[in-house]
């Protein structure tokens, strides 16, 4: 079977964009329509054809296409993700831009996930001492930094138990979403519960980690629903943190 022929299939079952984006994740590796036009007439080896094919019904039974493709974008660069962590998604570029505007020379990113935040931190910022932390080995984390030359110190820790020293900006993208919640989208469930699911309605995580840093660290950044803005505000305030900025996904704090 040719690529054209495979494609036509494809595209009866699944999004045209989707079916593309599968068949040139096998042969091609990049997001390269030219590319795929002008291999139309290539014949798909069997190998290929199977694994297009065993792609192809992943994604038609709701698999994000990134645990797919083995990738995701962000911050204009390529993490490498697996199913044991978060998809980085765009609006967690939001707690970057945040980060980057205070110039901090030392950051500590707590539930580090992909990497995708500490990683982007250290390439963004040289000069800054990166620490990321994660409950889980940060396998994926760790892979990521090797292949994007980043220099960031991992730790395991269940939020600040295990680490030492202060820091200028502590940024978290910590579970938040209550698993109560109707609007739940049914692709979550392809994603690890201890990156996605907090009590106390999703802020569990986050109340405790506004705890244990008094006096670790300048500003906290935090990501969390638009909707649990009020209550981390009014919780962050009563411990004594003032608010910078409260834009979309994204909190800032100072002391
Ligand atoms: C929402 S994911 C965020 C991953 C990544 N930082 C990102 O923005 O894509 C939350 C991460 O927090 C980690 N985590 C969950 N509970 C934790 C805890 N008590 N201490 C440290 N990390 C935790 C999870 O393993 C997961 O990697």
């Amino acid at each position: 079977m040719n690529v054209s022929s495979w494609l036509t299939a494809a595209k009866t079952k699944l999004d045209p964009v989707d079916a593309e984006l599968i068949i040139l994740n096998i042969l091609h590796d990049e997001i390269d329509r030219p590319w795929l036009v002008s291999h139309n007439d290539y014949i798909l080896s069997e190998s290929e054809q199977q694994r297009a094919d065993e792609d192809l019904n992943r994604r038609m039974a709701g698999e994000p296409l990134a645990y797919i493709r083995g990738y995701k974008y962000f911050y204009g660069r390529k993490f490498l993700v697996d199913n044991s962590v978060l998809i980085p998604r765009p609006e967690t570029e939001d707690l970057i831009d945040f980060v980057l505007g205070l110039k901090p020379q030392k950051i500590l990113d707590v539930g580090t996930g992909s990497g995708c935040i500490a990683v982007t931190l250290a390439l963004e910022l040289p000069q800054a001492k990166v620490v990321a932390s994660d409950i889980h080995q940060p396998t994926v984390a760790i892979k990521n930094a090797e292949q994007l030359n980043a220099r960031v110190d991992f730790v395991v820790s269940d939020l600040m138990d295990d680490i030492n020293g202060n820091f200028d900006v502590i940024v978290a993208n910590l579970p938040y979403v209550d698993k109560n919640w109707d609007w739940i989208d049914d692709s979550l469930k392809f994603e690890p519960d201890e990156a996605l699911y907090a009590d106390d309605g999703g802020l569990y995580l986050i109340k405790k980690l506004i705890l244990q840093i008094k006096g670790r660290t300048k500003y906290l950044i935090l990501e969390a629903d638009t909707s649990q803005h009020p209550d981390i505000i009014k919780f962050a305030k009563g411990c004594g943190l003032e608010l910078v900025h409260d834009r979309r996904f994204a909190i800032c704090f100072r002391y």
